[in-house]
């Protein structure tokens, strides 16, 4: 096993592997379960979407943990904000099967590797609270928590809309 630079042949695997690893840790997730199907897309389809987005902001900012025969197990993925110093975590996922034997760690060392790399003098990633792997791991690093945030969506077809507003967790 070992961690590379991404290649757009993980795509297809590394969103099958966010969907199936943010079960019961996606903001998502929480607001499907208040409001249910959104214009036809489901929890899933929004979450596989973060990845397009993480590699629009920047393309070489993604790597994928592998197996020996080059099939994708894991990916983190980062983008650096230059002026701030600031590094940051969007995503990070290792399958299940290799849960529990340092891989996570691995990848987020190396994230922080990559930011060093480039100049960056801090790391920022976040968990929701009820993720009880991320919140034990990232404080295990060396990150350390500096706010809280709570998550709210309103059902804009509601009238008023302001007073359907309703917290997702
Ligand atoms: C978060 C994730 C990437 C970590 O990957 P991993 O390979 O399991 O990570 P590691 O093995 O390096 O470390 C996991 C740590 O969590 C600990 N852990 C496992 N289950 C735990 C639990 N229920 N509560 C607290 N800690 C737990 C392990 O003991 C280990 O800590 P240790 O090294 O001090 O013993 C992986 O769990 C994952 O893909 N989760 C689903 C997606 C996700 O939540 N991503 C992060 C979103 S912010």
């Amino acid at each position: 096993m070992h961690i590379r630079p991404f290649l757009p042949a993980d795509l297809d695997a590394l969103k099958q592997m966010t969907v199936e690893a943010f079960e019961g840790v996606s903001i998502d997730q929480g607001i499907e379960r208040v409001y249910g199907i959104i214009v036809g897309h489901d929890w899933r389809w929004r979450k596989a979407r973060h990845l397009d987005a993480d590699l629009r902001r920047d393309p070489q900012g993604l790597f994928t943990l592998v197996d020996a025969q080059d099939r994708p197990q894991g990916y983190v993925s980062t983008w650096c904000d230059q002026e701030a110093g600031i590094g940051h975590i969007p995503n990070v996922v290792v399958v299940a099967a290799l849960r529990g034997q340092g891989w996570g760690r691995r990848l987020l060392e190396h994230a922080c590797e990559h930011f060093r790399s480039r100049g960056m003098t801090h790391a920022k990633i976040e968990t929701l609270a009820q993720n009880a792997i991320g919140n034990h791991l990232y404080r295990d690093i060396g990150f350390v928590e500096v706010a809280r945030q709570v998550h709210f969506v309103a059902d804009l077809r509601r009238d008023p809309p302001g007073s359907q507003i309703v917290a997702v967790t």
